[in-house]
């Protein structure tokens, strides 16, 4: 059983964080204990709160983000967590690349669990701006995880 999930984007400070806030409001609502967490896979950001406009947008939508703060992920994660959650190829591609052998964590797209074909990430806000456009996202695929979860 899923019981703990770590979102991974580039820099932990726009997609993961509002992945993992946007599913902590979400497992709240229906009452599901569920260990939540999110790191990048690069290290620019470490120690950072979430961007603030990716903040204000999640504040909008009644999402706190102001708690987070960024780490880098780890080999230890793929034992820490039952689930790891990549926003994009590239992010899958450098999990991929750390993974452990022997890791008991499952590794998939965050996106798999929207049901639409031909979306196969969550495009980076902090390049694009469109932070309303990755949090619509977010909160699609969320509903997904939680329906696959019962
Ligand atoms: P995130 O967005 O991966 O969704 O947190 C990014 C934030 C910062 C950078 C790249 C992506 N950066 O290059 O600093």
């Amino acid at each position: 059983m899923t019981q703990s999930i770590l979102f991974v984007c580039l820099g932990n400070i726009c997609r993961s964080p509002s992945a993992e806030a946007v599913l902590r409001a979400k497992a709240r609502d229906r009452g599901l204990e569920l260990t939540l967490d999110s790191a990048g896979t690069g290290d620019w950001h470490v120690g950072e709160p979430p961007y603030g406009p990716m903040q204000k947008a999640g504040a909008a939508r009644g999402y706190d983000l102001s708690g987070l703060r960024a780490r880098q992920v780890s080999v230890e994660d793929f034992y820490r967590f039952d689930l790891i959650l990549a926003m994009d190829p590239s992010n899958y591609a450098n999990l991929e690349a750390l993974r452990p052998e022997d890791a008991t964590a499952r590794l998939e797209m965050f996106t798999a669990y929207l049901d639409e074909p031909g979306v196969s990430e969550v495009p980076d806000p902090y390049h694009t701006r469109d932070f309303d456009g990755a949090l619509d996202l977010v909160e699609r695929a969320a509903e997904g995880v939680l329906g696959k979860l019962g």
